[in-house]
């Protein structure tokens, strides 16, 4: 008879957190909203999630958190402090970069200090399952990049036509130019869901006849007092308010989330966490 084996060490394979970039094209559709309340419902569920606030311009995660950050990415592209030392702590274990509030015109850095900051992020060695970045409203290549060097980008869209428009106009740039060839879309600020989906259509309507891409719906998240009265708390609303209609939303919509296959590795040359991506891969195929 065979002795059991002795049972092995836990093996550290190094898991590379899954990125998800928030974008929408069209200021004020409710990106910074969707990036704070998706990585808070992650936190709630048990995630270890870092928000990554990449507006340089109107940068507003953390008002919205009601942080005062000491340091924040305009201290690290000015090369004052090392990224590790933005590293805030917001509600209930939240890990938060905040970006620069209150510069509003900042200037717009150079393609090689985003990928910089890509690859920063990739060296940091802390145990994230999540990570969530906030973009910019419009097209800029510092939008472009962080979509691209996720792996999933959420494009939120809301029932009004310039945003729309200005989804469409992201979706053709991030395929024809950036190699992303899919994209959720989350609706949001619906009146119900049936609008959501309606709108959901007519973009996908465009982008399967004119683009190379894959739009998947995600769902759509109502439009809520709550919420609003949450962002006057300078609180995300799944924490200040759990029982109302977006708070329900926001945690369906970070349960379908955690359904999603692992990241199934880099797409492109400027990716969070490639080599940790391959790491994890290269042990799961030993
Ligand atoms: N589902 C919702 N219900 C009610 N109000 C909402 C909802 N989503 C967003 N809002 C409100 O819309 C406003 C804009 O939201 P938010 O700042 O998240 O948009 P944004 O896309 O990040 O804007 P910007 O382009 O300026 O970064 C906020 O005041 C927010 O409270
Ligand atoms: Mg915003």
């Amino acid at each position: 008879m065979h002795s059991p084996e002795p049972p092995r060490p836990h093996s550290p394979v190094p898991t590379a957190p899954r990125v998800i970039a928030v974008t929408g094209g069209k200021g004020g559709v409710g990106k910074t909203t969707v990036s704070i309340n998706l990585a808070m419902a992650m936190v709630l569920s048990g995630q270890r999630t870092l928000l990554l606030d990449t507006d340089l311009g109107l940068a507003n995660v953390d008002v919205m958190l009601g942080l005062s950050p000491r340091l924040t990415l305009a201290d690290v592209f000015a090369g004052r402090c090392e990224l590790r030392e933005t590293i805030i702590e917001g509600p209930r274990g939240l890990l938060v970069v905040p970006a620069a509030s209150g510069k509003r015109h900042m200037t717009e850095l150079l393609p090689q200090q985003h990928a910089g900051l890509v690859n920063a992020f990739s060296q940091l060695d802390l145990p994230l399952d999540v990570m969530v970045v906030d973009t910019a409203a419009g097209i800029s290549d510092s939008v472009l990049t962080f979509c691209q060097a996720a792996q999933d980008v959420i494009l939120v869209v809301c029932d009004e036509p310039a945003s729309v428009t200005d989804a469409y106009a992201l979706a053709k740039v991030l395929s024809r130019d950036r190699g992303v060839n899919r994209i959720e879309v989350l609706a949001n600020q619906v009146a119900n869901p049936t609008e959501g989906k309606a709108l959901f259509d007519k973009l996908e309507r465009v982008t399967s006849r004119f683009l190379d891409i894959t739009l998947s719906y995600l769902g759509a998240i109502p439009r809520d007092e709550w919420l609003r009265v949450a962002v006057q708390r300078q609180e995300p609303v799944v924490d200040a308010f759990p029982g109302a209609p977006s708070s329900l939303a926001f945690r369906e919509l970070a349960a379908r989330i955690s359904q999603w296959q692992a990241p199934q590795g880099p797409r492109g040359h400027v990716e969070f966490f490639t080599e940790r991506l391959i790491a994890a891969q290269g042990s799961a195929c030993a």
